[in-house]
């Protein structure tokens, strides 16, 4: 991503956070998904949040049983969750950060959530992303992903559309944001880099749904787009 992309992408999600702010409480969490990792997760397990937004689901995990830790480029976004966990009385950790680079050690988590995450970084921040999620894993801990194919954003509103796939808004509210539908080859490849793919799911309004388990002794070469 250029400097000029990641600063506009950044703008976005302060500007959208901030105006949610403003306008909303906090929006329920995505509770059915997320009951998804439950199974394959021992109590107390410590759960990452990426790109937890406000922090709903890093707020449900924490309830849930689950050591709840997000993490988020968007300042504004994790001084929400400070304060939803605050005000909620639930234990649970919000940091700023950026899933490309994670501030965490090898085998740190027993599970990741990302759910809407995966599909706001262009192709080069997907593969980093994912081998981050790869490293901070612990060996045969769960990636619970999520990602949109974006149908109905691609109605001829400004655009430009990059090679990677990943397309940038340049006018209109979303202006600033970054999305890339998700791409069958690249998640496909996952199967042989070192996951394990336990559900492979798509929804009404077609996004994708991964529960993948890490196999590999963390910090391995994993997936690449
Ligand atoms: C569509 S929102 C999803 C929020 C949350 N997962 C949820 O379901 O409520 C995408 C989030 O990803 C965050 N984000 C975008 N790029 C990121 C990056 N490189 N590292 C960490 N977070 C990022 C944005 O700030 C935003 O909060």
């Amino acid at each position: 991503m250029t400097m000029e992309l990641e600063a506009s992408s950044r703008h976005y999600w302060d500007r959208t956070w901030s105006r949610f702010l403003r306008h909303q409480g906090m929006i329920a969490p995505s509770s059915k998904l997320v009951q998804q990792m439950i199974p394959h997760l021992q109590r107390h397990a410590r759960v990452l949040d990426l790109g937890c937004g406000e922090g709903r689901n890093t707020i449900y995990l924490s309830r849930v049983g689950f050591h709840g830790v997000g993490l988020d480029l968007s300042r504004k976004a994790v001084k929400m969750l400070a304060n939803n966990l605050f005000e909620e009385e639930v234990r649970g950790q919000g940091m700023v950060g950026d899933a490309r680079c994670l501030p965490f050690r090898t085998a740190t988590f027993d599970g990741v959530l990302a759910h809407h995450l995966l599909d706001h970084l262009d192709g080069q921040g997907f593969a980093a992303a994912m081998a981050e999620v790869g490293r901070v894993l612990k060996p045969r801990g769960v990636l619970l992903l999520t990602m949109g194919n974006f149908v109905h954003l691609r109605d001829g509103r400004e655009v430009t559309c990059r090679d990677d796939g990943s397309i940038v808004f340049t006018s209109g509210p979303n202006k600033g944001m970054l999305v890339r539908p998700y791409q069958d080859a690249a998640l496909s490849d996952l199967g042989r880099q070192g996951w394990q793919v336990l559900k492979d799911e798509l929804t009404p309004r077609g996004s994708k749904i991964m529960l993948l388990r890490r196999l590999e002794a963390a910090g391995t070469d994993v997936a690449r787009s």
